[in-house]
């Protein structure tokens, strides 16, 4: 747990057990230098001695006659550095530190923020120590800003992190209910409801459960809002794959299968925290996909919200049939343009890795907008292509679409089947790769990574 304050007495003079400073391109910065005049060169000694080469995420801790210093490596990203400088802190025994500056202020607390989270709720070691940082030449608006941001995206990693027989369609709309207070408002259907809507689509993924179906809807509309986004997130609770089913290892992951909806949700919080003059309205379609002698069938033919048929081939091609319905919704209640967010298909994360997203668009320019928001979030996406010829994959015999095309360009037939059920612009993000971490990483702990929120947020900022 992390407090971040700002800072304005110069480094030499504060009183704090820990003092932190940046080696850039194996350089002090002039502070550091300075100090380290005072201490006759110990520091530069203390640096080249122990032979770091100044890469990223290298450092080294002193006890100096000035106190405590933690010099620390870093290169151009400054989140970067402030996740890998967060997740150092907690290694050590200090309650306090002073932070030397960098360029950008901001996006150094927002590290900080995202570097120092945990999901300790099920582990029966006592909690974490407080740790107050004390950053220099940061402004306090900035220093809100960051909390408010990484708040939104606390709550996203959360939802991820919880465990599936904790997390159920249920809980997620528990969570989003739990919104109401910042000032959304938030609307559950239950399955009656939803089959009431004509979700055949949706309804039938989730009918193998003997969790019910939630579908969630939230909106956000500050007085004097300058526009409206519409934003859907994929929402399986946990995606076994059905009578498709999955291998253990795959399925492993699959509680993360809502990382799309958490996105959404996180977003809503941090923009309600924040008081973005926008409009946001979201659309989740919370089910599991698991087996039963309910389940929906390989060779089911379903009948969508937007009256479209469509042949189930694989049932583990699940998140698309959910998706078709809460996009069609969203269309009915008047969006202008989508961001949908889903960890959708393998195929992403085959092509693109585990750290970028897929980013397909219907209409360029808002996939460039999209594009250029993620970027100024630093949150890696790249633009793929929704390409015209392999919409013949989806063809049916007895419907109007199958629900997978062959085994080749799989990400881009999963798109292409979304973009079968809107009109308005839409632009799909397969997060299928950077929502859920393996492993340790700068801006966290392995799991849920909470991708995609600030995207979300940058886009809506930006309209
Ligand atoms: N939820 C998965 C996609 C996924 C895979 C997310 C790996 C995160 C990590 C999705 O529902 C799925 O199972 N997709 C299938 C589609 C296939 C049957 C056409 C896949 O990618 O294998
Ligand atoms: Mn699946
Ligand atoms: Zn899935």
């Amino acid at each position: 747990m992390i407090t971040l304050h700002a800072a304005e007495a110069p480094l030499w003079q504060a009183q704090v057990p820990l003092k932190v400073l940046w080696v850039r391109q194996g350089k002090l910065s002039p502070q550091g230098e300075a100090l380290d005049a005072r201490l006759e060169g110990l520091l530069r000694r203390a640096w080249e001695g122990a032979g770091l080469k100044g890469e990223s995420g290298e450092s080294l801790l002193l006890a100096t006659p000035e106190g405590h210093f933690l010099l620390v490596a870093a290169d151009g990203d400054a989140r970067q550095a402030g996740g890998r400088l967060a997740q150092l802190l907690g290694r050590y025994a200090f309650l306090e530190a002073l932070v030397e500056p960098l360029e950008d202020g901001y996006a150094l607390a927002e590290g900080l923020w995202l570097g120092a989270y945990r999901f300790l709720r099920y582990k029966g070691q006592p909690g974490e120590r407080p740790l107050a940082l004390h950053l220099l030449g940061v402004e306090e608006g900035a220093l809100e800003r960051a909390r408010k941001v990484a708040e939104g995206v606390y709550f996203a990693r959360d939802l991820v992190n919880e465990p599936p027989n904790v997390l159920t369609p249920e809980a997620l709309a528990e969570a989003a209910l739990a919104l109401r207070p910042l000032g959304v408002e938030v609307e559950v259907l239950d399955e009656e409801a939803i089959a009431a809507l004509g979700m055949g689509a949706f309804l039938a993924v989730a009918q193998g459960s003997a969790n019910p179906p939630r579908f969630i809807q939230l909106r956000y509309r500050p007085e004097g809002a300058r526009g409206r986004l519409d934003l859907v997130g994929k929402g399986l609770t946990f995606d076994s794959g059905g009578y498709s089913l999955k291998p253990t290892e795959g399925m492993a992951a699959m509680k993360g299968d809502m990382a799309g909806a958490a996105a959404v949700l996180g977003a809503f919080k941090a923009a309600a925290l924040l008081g973005l003059p926008v409009e946001l309205w979201g659309y989740i379609a919370a089910c599991e996909n698991l087996i039963s002698g309910r389940a929906y069938r390989v060779g089911d033919v379903l009948k969508t919200l937007s009256g479209k048929t469509v042949e189930v081939m694989n049932t583990d091609a699940e998140g698309r049939l959910t998706l078709a319905d809460a996009l069609a919704y969203a269309e009915r209640q008047g969006a202008e343009r989508i961001l949908e967010l889903s960890t959708l298909t393998g195929a992403a994360v085959v092509a693109l890795g585990e750290e970028v997203a897929a980013l397909f668009a219907t209409e360029a320019a808002w996939g460039e907008r999209v594009r250029q928001a993620a970027q100024r979030a630093g949150e890696k996406v790249w633009p793929m292509p929704l390409e015209a010829a392999y919409r013949e994959k989806l063809k049916s015999p007895v419907a109007d679409l199958k629900n997978v095309g062959d085994r080749s360009g799989g990400a881009i037939t999963a798109a292409l089947f979304l973009a079968e059920f809107v009109r308005v612009p839409l632009v799909h993000l397969d997060i299928a790769g950077p929502a859920f971490a393996k492993k340790a990483h700068a801006l966290g702990p392995e799991g849920g990574t909470g991708f995609g929120v600030r995207t979300i947020l940058e886009v809506a900022q930006d309209l």
